[in-house]
């Protein structure tokens, strides 16, 4: 048991068989529903989750994001209980519920789990497996199979076999048997991952509507950024174990952290600069470079879609707006129908470096057409160059 020094001190028994011993240190403040502060996990020495502190409003959807290996899972397994971190500590209502030195078994954390690999009970019927973690009278349990097997559409199936159910069927008795016990927080890693990709958007709008009704804290795992965008009031980009921003999905998108963070959402272009007086001289104009000191190297990135494409006319380009800057001319070198959209890539003639563009419907110009490029100056973002 730990007490920490801080006063003052409140004692709150956070369950019947396990005490928790809690600080308060702001009695009037209502807490996170979920809190992790300083979680560090180490794997042969390496941090893989390292100093990653979060916390979740009662009823919000959070969706940690991020590539493939950067600890995304390994942070959910010690929320869950079923890993422990080497320091941090993680509290659900201001409670605390883990540290290094003390532990609330993992069924007593009041956190529902929702894993890409849900197996369902084969040997249990859908009712059945809804009501597993339900205890409690039998009528009681049974009310709270049927709202919820009613609710996710699947009343009819609660005396069958999860065999004879489809893959999204089966996933959305797999939602209502985690959410069953009224978890306080529900921590799902790629839950919709082995969903067919028709099934997949109904399934997760569906989901979130469910979680939101239940007024459940949600911690979701994805790597792919359309689904923490659809599903998310907050988005956590991770990277190599850390967290690198956290917002809401708009406030990402549009003032993103460094080149990395727009790379994740959409393909990038970057043009390469140095600083003199504040400014960085491109093919496109110049753009301002606030408290870049002169020779500093700095990126200009900006989006596909932020690229505006004309015609050469005899060598010459448009008359671009002031918003637009300096027109840069290129030679088609690749351009791809892509569904709703056109991506083209040019080859530019200032130093010879590929940049994208993409263009509504159909565009398909030959290989070798001059064009002319520009780009939505208010759209760039300007970095320091990182070593
Ligand atoms: N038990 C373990 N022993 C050693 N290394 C581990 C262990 N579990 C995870 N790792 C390593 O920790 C890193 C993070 O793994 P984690 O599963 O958390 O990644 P992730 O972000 O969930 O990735 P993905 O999107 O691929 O699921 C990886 O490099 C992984 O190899
Ligand atoms: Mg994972």
């Amino acid at each position: 048991m730990v007490i920490r020094p801080q006063n003052p001190i409140f004692f709150i028994g956070y369950d019947t068989k396990v005490q928790a011993q809690v600080h308060v240190t702001h009695p009037e403040v209502t807490p996170p529903r979920l809190e992790i502060r300083n979680l560090v996990r180490l794997f042969e020495g390496k941090a893989v989750v390292d100093d990653v502190s979060l916390s979740i409003q009662p009823g919000h959807v959070t969706c940690l994001l991020g590539p493939s290996g950067c600890g995304k899972s390994t942070t959910l397994r010690m929320i869950a209980g079923v890993d422990i971190q080497n320091s941090g500590q993680i509290y659900v209502d201001g409670n605390l519920i883990c540290d290094t030195v003390f532990r609330v078994p993992p069924e007593r954390r009041s956190i529902g789990l929702m894993f890409q690999d849900f197996a369902l009970f084969p040997h249990l019927t859908v009712g059945e497996n809804v009501a597993f973690g339900l205890s409690g009278p039998k009528e009681k349990k049974h009310k709270r199979v049927s709202e919820l097997l009613e609710r996710v559409g699947l009343f009819h199936f609660i005396g069958d076999y999860p065999h004879s159910l489809s893959g999204g069927e089966q996933q959305r008795v797999a939602l209502a048997r985690a959410l069953a016990p009224r978890p306080r927080v529900m921590l799902m890693d790629e839950p919709f991952s082995g969903l067919d990709d028709r099934l997949r958007d109904g399934i997760r709008d569906e989901t979130l509507a469910l979680l939101k009704e239940e007024g459940t804290s949600v911690l979701l795992v994805t790597h792919e950024p359309e689904e923490a965008m659809r599903m998310a009031d907050e988005i956590a980009l991770m990277r190599d174990g850390r967290i690198v921003q956290r917002g809401a999905p708009y406030n990402i998108y549009k003032s993103p952290a460094d080149k990395e963070a727009v790379a994740f959402f959409s393909d990038i272009n970057v043009l390469q600069g140095t600083v003199q007086g504040a400014l960085v001289d491109t093919a496109f104009g110049e753009f301002l470079a606030p408290g870049v000191p002169d020779g500093g190297a700095v990126e200009i990135v900006f989006r596909p879609q932020h690229v505006g494409i004309d015609f050469d006319r005899g060598g010459r380009g448009p008359n671009p707006t002031e918003l637009q800057g300096t027109p840069a001319r290129g030679l088609v070198e690749r351009a791809r129908f892509m569904g709703s959209e056109s991506l083209v890539e040019f080859r530019m003639d200032h130093d010879g470096a590929v940049l994208k563009a993409t263009v509504p419907n159909v565009f398909l110009p030959k290989v070798g057409t001059a064009m002319w490029l520009t780009v939505r100056r208010d759209r760039c973002f300007i970095f320091p160059k990182k070593r």
